[in-house]
């Protein structure tokens, strides 16, 4: 029997599905331009060596992964941007600007088992920034990635961006006797934290040299880095020798004079940028990708119910990687998913017309043929016309000429203005919004109030 049902994994789009997908990817563009970001985009399938040459054959599980009939090379649905931009910016990088910041946003496959805020084909927005070593082009990245969040009507008490320094967290675990080798697994233990219950993580973290008060620390994860008094983080200017102070009760437990060195210099230009109150330093997020060199974060609801919004990181070796310059970056991605779930999960995504309306696809006039017998027959030559001038019209699709049945279906529909046609000559316009209708004005009178030259 054929399969004629859509590949596990995937999603169908009716037009509320389409208009949901188009409201989180406007948000997105929105956001990627007024933080100053340029759109770019890369081909949706790759040369599988793309990916292998940074993850090694292991990535190939988690891959769509093809040949063409009759043809040899291996080719990739990419799961991932970041890859790609390397190569984009290792192919121009003596003539692009420094910084460069690029978006895109489009469609990604992953061959994931699909759950709850996990597909195998998602979409994702990703923003970066290449040719900016300095800890403000990190907190740019996070700035941008909470003005999108913000935009959506979402708050610091909703969802919180955890941030962690790999480096430092790799050099004060080396300074513990912590060797690469067992770095590298006490990251993938730290990455698989949420997955196991508590004890069976402290005494995972044991083996690593840790108390059971210290496993408890990167059990909870929170560093809570907090703003001394007298500095208000909404105002740009942050007195440099005020740093923003770590919790002392961490302190104590673990020695965290890294965090002064590496990550005091984000939190001040945190503060400058005004997120600070989105912000919790925690110890476990360090990420499963491999590529990231210095700060990393993800974006998590603040119940910790779904998975990742958002995540990503400092990222210094990987155009290198693709034969481009020393060059670093940095960057994150969000998913539509989780997104989108956090949004229907506390009312905000828009609801029906609503929807429809904050992306532009409302009508603007909505003609009504009024009760004069040749009204119905102006109809069609005003929708062209409105049409050939560049608005969005519509015209009931009802049989009925009842005009307040028709009023109701261009209230329905979500237009704004109503032109009810009186006679051959002249048409009523009535402001849907306020109730507000003129008088029978000359067709030509009633383009021009709305801004159209006949
Ligand atoms: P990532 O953590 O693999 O990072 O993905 C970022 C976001 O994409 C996740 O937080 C999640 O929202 C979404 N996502 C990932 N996989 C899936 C999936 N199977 N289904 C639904 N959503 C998913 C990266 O991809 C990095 N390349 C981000 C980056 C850009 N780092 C630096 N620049």
């Amino acid at each position: 029997m054929p399969d004629f049902q859509a590949p596990k994994g995937t999603r169908d789009f009716y037009p509320a599905d389409a208009a949901r997908r188009r409201f989180i990817t406007e948000s997105w563009r929105s956001a990627s331009i007024r933080h100053g970001f340029e759109e770019i985009d890369g081909p949706i399938f790759e040369h599988l060596d793309l990916y292998t040459v940074k993850s090694g054959e292991g990535i190939v599980s988690e891959l769509f992964s093809f040949q063409r009939a009759g043809g040899e090379k291996d080719y990739a649905l990419r799961p991932e941007f970041t890859p790609t931009l390397a190569r984009l910016y290792a192919a121009r990088a003596g003539s692009l600007p420094k910084p460069t910041r690029w978006f895109t946003a489009g469609p990604f496959f992953r061959a994931e088992k699909p759950q709850r805020g996990r597909l195998r084909e998602f979409l994702q927005w990703n923003a970066d920034i290449l040719g900016d070593a300095s800890p403000a082009a990190d907190a740019e990245i996070i700035a941008t990635c909470v003005s999108l969040l913000a935009s959506l009507g979402l708050t610091s008490k909703d969802v919180r961006v955890k941030v962690n320094h790999r480096a430092a967290l790799s050099a004060w675990l080396q300074s513990r006797g912590v060797q690469p080798d067992a770095q590298a697994e006490l990251f993938k233990l730290l990455d698989a934290k949420g997955k196991m219950p508590p004890g069976e993580f402290a005494q995972k973290v044991s083996a690593f040299g840790f108390s059971a008060e210290q496993a408890e620390v990167f059990q909870k994860g929170l560093v809570r880095i907090t703003v001394p008094a007298g500095i208000d983080p909404s105002k740009e200017a942050v007195d440099p020798f005020k740093p923003p102070a770590i919790d002392p009760s961490v302190q104590d437990v673990l020695d965290l004079t890294y965090f002064s060195d590496a990550v005091m210099p984000l939190a001040k230009e945190l503060v400058a940028a005004g997120i600070i109150d989105w912000i919790d330093f925690d110890l476990s997020v360090v990420r499963g990708l491999a590529y990231y060199t210095g700060m990393v974060f993800e974006v998590h609801e603040a119940t910790g119910d779904e998975r990742a919004i958002a995540g990503g990181g400092r990222y210094d070796n990987l155009v290198e990687l693709f034969d481009g310059p020393a060059t670093p970056a940095v960057g994150f991605g969000m998913g539509d998913v989780v997104l989108g779930l956090v949004l229907e999960d506390r009312g905000l995504m828009p609801k029906e017309i609503d929807l429809f309306r904050r992306i532009g696809a409302t009508p603007e006039v909505f003609v009504i043929p009024g009760p004069a017998p040749e009204a119905e027959l102006l109809v069609k030559p005003l929708l062209a016309r409105l049409r050939t001038a560049g608005r969005h019209a519509r015209a009931s699709s009802k049989s009925t000429r009842n005009v307040g049945k028709l009023l109701k279906d261009a209230n329905d529909q979500g237009a704004r203005i109503a032109m009810i046609v009186e006679t051959r000559e002249t048409v009523a316009l009535k402001d849907l919004a306020t109730g507000e209708q003129s008088q029978p004005i000359l067709v030509a009178e009633a383009f021009a109030r709305l801004g159209i030259v006949l």
